[in-house]
Order: structure tokens, then C-alpha cells, then sequence
């Protein structure tokens, strides 16, 4: 018997397992155990993603959030290793870029367990995001790294990371829209007349990154920038709970309570119909730039570079630099403008399944 402990904590990691997990079933002779690390914590954070997307639930339960990026990853780091000293599995899985996929990464690295890492190699070269000092560390400690694009391949090429250890896959969260949008769709149009939403008649807003909620003129200029909009266009803005403390400390919630439509983390499929129903998506999120592009929703990024380039090439998405054109602008050129949806550059959805044969593979189990 095999065994795999995928670390996860963070909304994100969640919609990854999905996929990963229901194939890795295939394998009788693997057993997976979940360890979660308390990152996020909410119902609406955490526990929502497991009941809709039918995750086994945690096997481990760390019960960690909060603090400093030092005292969070610290505090991460002494429970992960308890974990893996009493399972000693023969592989460590982690997602993305998170303090919980670092924790995961050094914790396994120090023991000498190999360490599988989904979405590899994503770079957004701007060292002052916690993800991308993460996302670095994670990969040169990884074994097998397993990538959506030949950007993100080219990247690892260049810090020196060997070939044989990169495997492009293409993107899991591609699989977990195709698998979930019927579901989404179906309560759609109940979800639309409970909240007063026309198709197509709304933008949707996302605001989370630390780059943009941490730095008050930034998030002040964004504030301005966004009321601006909200005076011609109605915008339903799911508050994650960081962004809910920052506009508190900025003393502009009731502002922005006050002009838009603002509403408690969404679940994943709630995400997905109302993201697919909107005309816009403004966001600062990675998952939702491709989630937009699957659901050829237009996108703009509020932030002054992205990992996901490809998103940009054919239009489904572009970024808003403050210093160059004001949001309302980019917003009327982002609407009219042609958008190619059908380049597929993350893959077909097939990303789970190549996931685990190579996984397979690697703990010899084909
Ligand atoms: C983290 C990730 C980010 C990812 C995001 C997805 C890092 C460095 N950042 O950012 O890359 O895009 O998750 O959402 O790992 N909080 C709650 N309830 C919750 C979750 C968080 O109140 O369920 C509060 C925390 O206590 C904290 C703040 O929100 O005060 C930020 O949470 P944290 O997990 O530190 O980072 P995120 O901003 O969520």
C-alpha cells in the first residue's frame, strides 16, 4: 500500500483537490490522507468547498490561521511535521502558492519526502507577493512538477530545474469547471431572482492580494477607481475577509457597502454561475482570471502583472495598471472589445488524469 498526504489550508487548494482526489481513487493500492491546515477556516471558506465538491473530509486538521506570514508558516510547518513523521508517506502532494503549499514543501523536503507540486512553475516576477516567494521556494524543493503551460516549463528552465522532473499538464481548475458547471447552472436561475441579477447585466468584483489590500493609497486609489464605476454599473462583490478588515482600517466599508452589492464569500458553485451570468469580471484573483476566460466571461486584472499570461494574448483578459489608463476606460474597452475564448491554453480538462498516471508512475503502482 502507497500512500500520499496532500496539504492544503487556503479556498483555493479545495477546488484543486477535487479532480485530483476522484482520479487518484482509481489507484487501489494508494491511500490519501488530507491534511488541512486551518488557513482558512469560515464555513464559507473551508467547509463549503468540501460538502459541494464532495472532498473526503480532513484526516489531519491542523487548526492554524492568522498571525504574521513568520508565525503562520512556523506554526504550519511543527504540525505538518508531526504529520508526516507519524504517516510517513511516500509523497507529499501540494497546490498553487499558498503559506500552507510552503509549510507543506519544507516540512517534507527536511524529512526527505519526495514532493509533488500542482501548478508549477507560474512566476509573476514581483518579489514582494508572499505567493511568489512561496511559489519559488516550493518548486526547487519539488520532485515531480506539474505545470500548465510552456511559460510556466521556460520558467523552471531558467532557474535550473531538470526537465525530467517537469510535466506539462495544463490546468486542474479547467477540469473542476467542466466537471461542476452544469451543477452551478442548474440553481442559476433561482441564485439570479434571489439576488435581484439580470444575465449579463452586472459586473462581479473580487479584492483579496495582499499587494492590494495592504497598502492603503493603493487600496484607497482602487476604492475611488471602483465607486467610480459602480456609479453607471451594478457590481456584486463578494468580501473576503481580509479585504472586509482593510477597508475597515481604511474607513471606506460603509462606502463601498453603500454602492455596491456586497455579499459574503461565495461558495464554488454560486462562483461559477454568477461569474458565468456577469458581463465583467474585475479581480485581483489567479484562479478567477482562468475561471473567467472558461466561462468566456471578460476579465480585467487589478494588478499590474499576472502569472497566467496566456489569458492575456487573445483579450479574455487584461490589466489595469493605475499609471496608464483610468479603470472606467478599460472597462468600456474590455466590453466592446473581441475576445477569442477558444485558445484552450490550459489543457482540455484532462489535467487530473495525467496528474495521476505520472504519480503513478513515480510510486511505481503501474
Ligand atoms: C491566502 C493566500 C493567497 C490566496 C488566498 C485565497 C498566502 C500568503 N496567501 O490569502 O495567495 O490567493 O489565500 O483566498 O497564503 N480569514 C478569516 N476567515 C477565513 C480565512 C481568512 O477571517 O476563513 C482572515 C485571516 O484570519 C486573516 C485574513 O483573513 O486575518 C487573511 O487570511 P490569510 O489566510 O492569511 O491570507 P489570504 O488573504 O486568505
Amino acid at each position: 500500500m502507497k500512500k500520499i498526504i496532500t496539504v492544503v489550508g487556503a479556498r483555493p487548494q479545495f477546488v484543486k483537490v477535487g479532480p485530483i482526489s476522484a482520479a487518484l481513487k482509481e489507484y487501489p493500492n494508494l491511500k490519501e490522507i488530507i491534511l488541512h491546515t486551518g488557513q482558512h477556516f469560515d464555513d464559507n471558506m473551508s467547509d463549503i468547498f468540501f460538502r459541494e465538491l464532495n472532498l473526503p473530509l480532513p484526516d489531519v486538521s491542523l487548526g492554524i490561521s492568522g498571525g504574521s506570514h513568520g508565525e503562520q508558516t512556523a506554526a504550519m510547518l511543527v504540525g505538518i511535521e508531526v504529520a508526516l513523521k507519524r504517516e510517513s508517506p511516500d509523497l507529499v502532494l501540494v497546490y498553487g502558492d499558498t503559506n500552507s503549499t510552503l509549510a507543506g514543501a519544507i516540512a517534507a523536503s527536511k524529512l526527505n519526502i519526495p514532493i509533488a507540486h500542482v501548478e508549477a512553475g507560474l512566476r509573476s516576477f514581483n518579489r514582494k507577493m508572499p505567493e511568489e516567494i512561496n511559489r519559488i521556494v516550493t518548486d526547487q524543493l519539488s520532485t515531480l512538477l506539474f505545470t500548465p503551460s510552456q511559460t510556466a516549463d521556460d520558467n523552471l528552465a531558467r532557474e535550473g530545474i531538470k526537465n525530467t522532473a517537469i510535466f506539462q499538464v495544463g490546468d486542474v481548475m479547467h477540469d473542476a469547471v467542466l466537471k461542476n458547471i452544469e451543477r452551478a447552472e442548474d440553481s442559476s436561475h433561482s441564485l439570479l431572482q434571489k439576488l435581484a441579477l439580470k444575465t449579463k447585466d452586472y459586473f462581479m468584483l473580487t479584492l483579496h492580494r495582499a499587494e492590494n489590500t495592504d497598502d492603503d493609497d493603493r487600496l484607497s486609489l482602487l476604492v475611488d477607481e471602483i465607486l467610480d464605476i459602480a456609479s453607471t454599473h451594478h457590481i456584486l462583490f463578494p468580501i473576503h475577509p481580509r479585504t472586509r478588515l482593510a477597508l475597515t482600517r481604511i474607513a471606506r466599508l460603509e462606502q463601498v457597502e453603500e454602492h455596491l452589492d456586497v455579499v459574503s464569500p461565495l461558495g464554488y458553485l454560486n462562483t461559477l454561475s454568477l461569474l458565468k451570468n456577469a458581463s465583467l469580471l474585475l479581480t485581483d484573483s489567479g484562479g478567477m482570471q482562468k475561471e473567467a476566460m472558461f466561462l468566456r466571461t471578460p476579465c480585467i486584472t487589478l494588478r499590474n502583472e499576472t502569472e497566467w499570461i496566456e489569458t492575456l494574448t487573445d483579450g479574455a483578459n487584461c490589466l489595469y495598471d493605475n499609471t496608464a489608463v483610468p479603470l472606467r476606460d478599460l472597462v468600456s474597452l474590455q466590453s466592446k472589445r473581441e475576445h477569442n475564448f477558444d485558445a484552450y491554453p490550459y489543457g482540455q480538462g484532462d489535467t487530473a488524469r495525467k496528474v495521476c498516471q505520472k504519480l503513478g508512475t513515480f510510486l511505481k503502482m503501474t
